[in-house]
């Protein structure tokens, strides 16, 4: 018989594939970037000397939300802020589980301001259990829930503690994992959720992006979890967004694109390579408010 610890929340793979992938509608919150910029570099991925396209950055965050939309889910849009020009990333502003918001405190003080912005709109939109953090946590860039357990990162921006505090705040059972390489700061720069329902779980990720002693955790959890290429991290393609059918991923992560297809996954590509210079991707800029 195994052990409690080493039991898997997710189906064998078999059976998966044997189960149609059914999509389940949901809602999030974007916020445009027309403040956008890279005028620091807070990760590896930002270059203040590069020129930035803003217009673009507008355009291709435009196509996202259409295909969100074209998809049946319903995207709310909170108003930008002038000098903030990360707050185009809005899935680092707070983490919604069940309706309860755990909302965001930011490492970098370029990027503390909008953790009210955001408190506000939660507020002013009939969500009334929200919850500011004492510890630094930058919301589901390093949270990602998977219907049963919140997955949790740090390393680089969120403090280990705030796990604790999420668990408290959110009442869910809350993993903890280490991120080890810089390019892949955040959680959702190196994992991300295809399916959450409840017995269904599966996940993708990048490996090398953690610590041994979590990948081992991602092992035990996930065994039959899609493991991505160095290549399809490169181009940020674990920053993928999933209803439980279609998943939305940058245009450049092919490989990728291809296990999901065979595990019977609809692959949407979307181009975000503006947004990438800042290191940001499809989820970055989407925060799932849920129940
Ligand atoms: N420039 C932003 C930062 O470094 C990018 C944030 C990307 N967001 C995310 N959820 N990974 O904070």
């Amino acid at each position: 018989m195994s052990s409690t610890l080493d039991a898997p929340i997710a189906r064998p793979a078999a059976e998966q594939a044997a189960a149609p992938r059914t999509p389940t509608r949901r809602r999030y919150l974007m916020c445009p970037p027309r403040h956008f910029a890279v005028v620091y570099a807070i990760n590896p991925w930002m270059d203040p000397s590069r020129p930035v396209d803003q217009a673009l950055a507008v355009a291709q965050w435009t196509a996202l939300k259409e295909a969100y939309q074209r998809l049946g889910h319903t995207v709310e849009v909170i108003e930008p802020q002038a000098g903030l020009p990360d707050m185009v990333f809005a899935a680092n502003s707070g983490t919604v589980v069940d309706g309860r918001v755990l909302g965001a405190r930011f490492r970098a003080a370029e990027r503390a301001a909008e953790a009210d912005h955001y408190r506000r709109w939660f507020l002013e939109h009939s969500f009334r259990d929200v919850v500011m953090p004492t510890k630094i946590n930058e919301g589901e860039g390093d949270f990602a829930w998977t219907g049963r357990v919140l997955l949790a990162g740090s390393g680089f921006r969120t403090d280990p503690d705030a796990h604790a505090e999420a668990q408290e705040v959110l009442g869910v059972p809350v993993v903890s994992l280490r991120l080890v390489d810089p390019r892949y700061y955040h959680l959702d720069t190196a994992l991300f959720v295809l399916d959450d329902r409840p017995g269904r779980q599966e996940i993708a990720y990048y490996p090398e992006a953690f610590s041994p002693g979590s990948r081992e955790v991602l092992r035990r959890l996930f065994p039959d979890a899609v493991l991505a290429s160095p290549e399809d991290a490169a181009c940020l393609g674990l920053n993928g967004v999933s209803d439980g059918r279609n998943v939305v991923l940058p245009v450049e992560a092919t490989g990728l694109a291809r296990q999901l297809a065979d595990r019977g996954y609809q692959p949407v590509m979307v181009d975000i390579s503006e947004l990438r210079k800042s290191g940001g991707g499809p989820k970055c800029c989407t925060l799932e408010l849920r129940g």
